[in-house]
């Protein structure tokens, strides 16, 4: 076997694993964030997508004082921090195994002999932010000492060390008792208290923080599990952020919840990593059309100058921090061709066309994709240089695997208008009465999505001979979230396994308030197999933003009938 195969096996396994530990979501009071508003948490930080550089991807736990001075001083010297990346984080690895008497954190005086202060005056002398790792759990994702319990101290002890930044994993938390909410809540809390701007980010394996409000508390979260330095996974995290893994396919991805001060993240940058810069490349270019924050990856004491020449190519970058702040999204794709499209400030609109198929191809933009007609201006930001005026459309020619062209199309001039966001009515429950589930959009999944008032085979719903016209048809492992948004008082449901399905196998029913980090489950069927009577669901839900429903079973066709949320007003 290949190192690359074995390295992709084991990306599968982590991937599943982390989906298995972790599901999540829920929602927020009030009206969902769209392109270009500004968040609830409107503190003026992270305003276009953060940029800097992270430990984690390129040094693992493996960081010190000379290896993070030495980077300091290469964001400086490379030109990068004049590019923009101005925040230096230490991900984990960067404290001592035990907190001091006080209960305060403290820095692994092996690796770092002067303390995280020092660390942080020698980033700051370099005109650089200091960001810093930390977990909610009881510990960190490396079994160091984590925050859960010691907020407050911890938050309090950032602040005196002149931390800017703090990346907040999610390993251990599905002890901590707390919905996600919950806790980001207490972080946000006592951040603010310490009346030092600080951005936070929220790394929970892409558990849906754009449906349960993580706007509120942070500037940006996770919209996947880890990235690794493979096109399959770059293309996998950009999806989660771009494609309908991670939501209902009706959103076309995630950009109507990303906005200045609130960013989707699919993951830090693994540019000067991949195995060559064809890669490097279509991995940048993808991040920053999606207005991803860009968090280099890669060893900046020892990067080539073509790998520094993409990490600072200027017209790239403006399209990623362009303040108007509306993330690129899908306009086309073909499965191996995909074109995107981020409408500018400035009235003009960058485009990507990428081609991820193994053939060469040829990939044409048409101008009534992306709101414009007639003769256009195009201009190719990779190589600085105008192209002319093109009459209808734009072809990129001869794009081989991974090849790109990102292009600015337009004249200045007035924005061009933001496409139409999904309404709240069609994935949240707005109204007093009777409000079916399968006439919403989910607004997180995880595994198969549900087929609507159907079983998973489309046929008509059919629990112990009787037939049911609404309701979620699944299959194995099935994980959904829908936004209550606090409307409803009442859950109701029925649960059992299809008549259509004649294996021995069983399946199980269960429901979360919010998410599995919180462990706050509502109901549980138990295994249920084909004998097993359906059983009935009626659950208060007053108060409860979002509900998870989860089914799993192994090879096996389960349902939700006439699975329903009431509002009584
Ligand atoms: C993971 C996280 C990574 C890195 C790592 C550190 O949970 O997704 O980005 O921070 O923990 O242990």
């Amino acid at each position: 076997m290949k190192l690359r195969d074995f390295y992709r096996i084991i990306m599968f396994v982590i991937a599943v694993m982390v989906f298995t530990i972790c599901v999540t979501s829920c929602s927020s009071e009030g009206v969902d964030n769209q392109a270009g508003t500004v968040s609830v948490l409107d503190n003026g930080l992270a305003l276009t997508p953060p940029m800097g550089w992270n430990s984690w991807n390129i040094f693992q736990a493996d960081i010190n004082e000379l290896k993070i001075k030495q980077t300091a001083d290469a964001l400086v010297d490379s030109g990068m921090r004049d590019a923009g990346y101005t925040y230096l984080v230490l991900d984990d690895g960067w404290m001592a195994e035990e907190r001091d008497s006080e209960g305060r954190l403290v820095a692994d005086p092996n690796k770092f002999p002067n303390g995280m202060k020092a660390i942080g005056d020698y980033i700051h002398s370099k005109d650089l932010k200091f960001g810093i790792y930390e977990d909610r759990g009881h510990s960190t994702c490396q079994q160091l000492p984590g925050s859960f319990q010691h907020e407050q101290t911890d938050m309090e002890t950032f602040a005196a060390w002149g931390v800017d930044y703090i990346k907040l994993d999610s390993c251990f938390a599905e002890s901590n008792g707390r919905l996600s909410t919950e806790d980001y809540a207490i972080y946000r809390k006592y951040i603010d208290k310490t009346g030092r701007p600080i951005v936070l980010s929220i790394s929970d394996f892409g558990n849906g923080a754009w449906a349960w409000g993580g706007k509120e508390w942070a500037q940006l979260w996770r919209t996947s599990g880890d990235i690794y330095p493979w096109m399959d996974s770059v293309y996998y995290c950009a999806d989660t952020s771009a494609g309908d893994h991670s939501i209902h396919p009706a959103f076309n991805g995630l950009w109507q919840f990303a906005g200045p001060g609130h960013w989707n993240d699919p993951d830090m940058l693994q540019v000067g990593n991949m195995a060559n810069d064809v890669e490097n490349k279509a991995h940048f270019s993808l991040w920053c059309i999606l207005a991803a924050p860009l968090m280099a990856g890669n060893d900046l004491r020892s990067m080539s100058d073509s790998v520094k020449n993409i990490l600072t190519a200027p017209e790239v970058i403006k399209v990623n921090q362009d303040a108007r702040g509306i993330q690129g999204y899908k306009v086309y794709d073909s499965g191996d061709q995909e074109i995107y499209n981020k409408p500018l400030q400035d009235g003009t609109t960058a485009v990507l066309l990428l081609n991820k198929g193994s053939e060469p191809a040829d990939i044409t933009i048409t101008w009534d994709k992306i709101g414009l007609s007639g003769s256009q201006k195009v201009r190719d930001l990779w190589a600085r240089k105008d192209l002319g005026n093109y009459t209808d459309s734009f072809t990129a020619h001869n794009l081989g695997q991974h090849g790109l062209m990102l292009i600015k199309v337009g004249s200045k001039g007035k924005p061009l208008p933001a496409p139409a966001p999904v309404p709240l009515d069609k994935y949240t429950v707005t109204d007093s009465g009777t409000t079916y589930m399968s006439d919403l959009y989910y607004i997180w999944k995880s595994g198969n999505s549900p087929k609507s008032d159907k079983n998973y085979n489309n046929n008509k719903i059919s629990i112990n001979g009787k037939k049911y016209n609404k309701g979620l048809g699944c299959k194995d492992d099935t994980r959904v979230m829908y936004k209550l948004n606090n409307k409803a008082d009442r859950f109701e449901a029925v649960v059992g396994l299809d008549d259509a399905y004649s294996g021995s196998n069983t399946g199980r029913f269960r429901i979360y308030n919010e998410d599995f980090f919180g462990n706050r489950v509502l109901f549980d069927s138990g295994n249920m197999d084909k004998g097993s009577s359906a059983k009935n669901i009626d659950l208060d839900v007053k108060g409860i933003k979002c509900l998870l429903l989860v089914f799993e079973g192994d090879n096996v066709l389960g349902n939700w009938a006439n699975a329903l949320a009431i509002a009584i007003k």
